[in-house]
């Protein structure tokens, strides 16, 4: 664990924080980076990095993804729009997806996947690669992956389930590039993850924090093989 932690600080140190994907011309330029900011962040990837224990490992090689095909299909369905409620998600490698279609099963709800413009290969997910994509969109807080297909017009709705797998302890940044394109202004928005074990944490919380308005509920990690009676009583928990 030491070791991964030494390697992802001397990445960000080889990387300065200024990279997210290749065409990233973000605010936080090298020159405007202070040794304060810098040992913050140091101290957040530290923090997330301890999340990562050894167990979460060996879950996480069990359910790290080896294929990507799963993205590459849109399964938005929104033009519909018959429910009052829908299931916006991310999902790199297909845990998500399953899990937000249960939802949407069990809510009657309309569903949208957010596809990234850049889709994420396999190279791109390894988490061990100091020098991966996710690895530097991850260690840069300002990284602003771009959606390739944002055509979901939220204010059709009243509740919005909003789901994405937990990467290195916190919401992928396209998930914030999501909630500050939307308004969730009069509506309930309900965070969900799926992730190795890693509890959802404060990954809903920070969105909440980016996002314009809204009612964020606390929202939860779900298993991946969370069945959908488990999902009707996880609902009706927040009732
Ligand atoms: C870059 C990366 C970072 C990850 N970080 C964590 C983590 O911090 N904790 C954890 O439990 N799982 C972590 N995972 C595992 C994913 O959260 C988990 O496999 C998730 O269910 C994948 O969802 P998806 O198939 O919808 O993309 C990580 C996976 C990737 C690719």
């Amino acid at each position: 664990m030491k070791k991964m932690v030494f390697s992802v600080i001397a990445a960000m140190c080889v990387f300065g924080f200024t990279a997210c994907g290749s065409d990233n011309s973000s605010s936080s330029a090298p020159s405007e980076t202070t040794a304060q900011t810098e040992a913050a962040q140091q101290e957040t990837l530290t923090e997330k990095t301890d999340e990562m224990t050894e167990a979460e490992q060996s879950d996480e090689e069990k359910t790290e993804p080896k294929k990507n095909e799963e993205q590459s299909q849109n399964t938005n369905v929104n033009e519909s729009k018959t429910a009052d409620t829908v299931v916006v998600y991310f999902s790199a490698t297909g845990t998500t997806k399953e899990v937000a279609e249960r939802i949407a099963n069990v809510t009657d709800a309309d569903i949208f996947e957010i596809t990234p413009a850049e889709p994420y290969d396999d190279a791109d997910l390894d988490w061990h690669d100091d020098n991966s994509r996710t690895t530097i969109e991850m260690n840069d807080p300002d990284c602003r992956p771009e959606i390739a297909n944002d055509t979901v017009q939220l204010e059709d709705y009243s509740t919005v389930y909003i789901g994405y797998p937990i990467w290195w302890g916190d919401a992928p940044r396209i998930m914030s590039t999501f909630v500050e394109s939307h308004s969730f202004e009069g509506m309930t928005v309900i965070p969900f993850c799926t992730s190795g074990s890693s509890p959802i944490g404060k990954s809903g919380e920070n969105l909440a924090s980016q996002a314009n308005g809204g009612n964020w509920l606390e929202g939860e990690r779900l298993d991946a093989s969370i069945s959908e009676s488990e999902i009707q009583d996880w609902i009706s928990e927040m009732n």
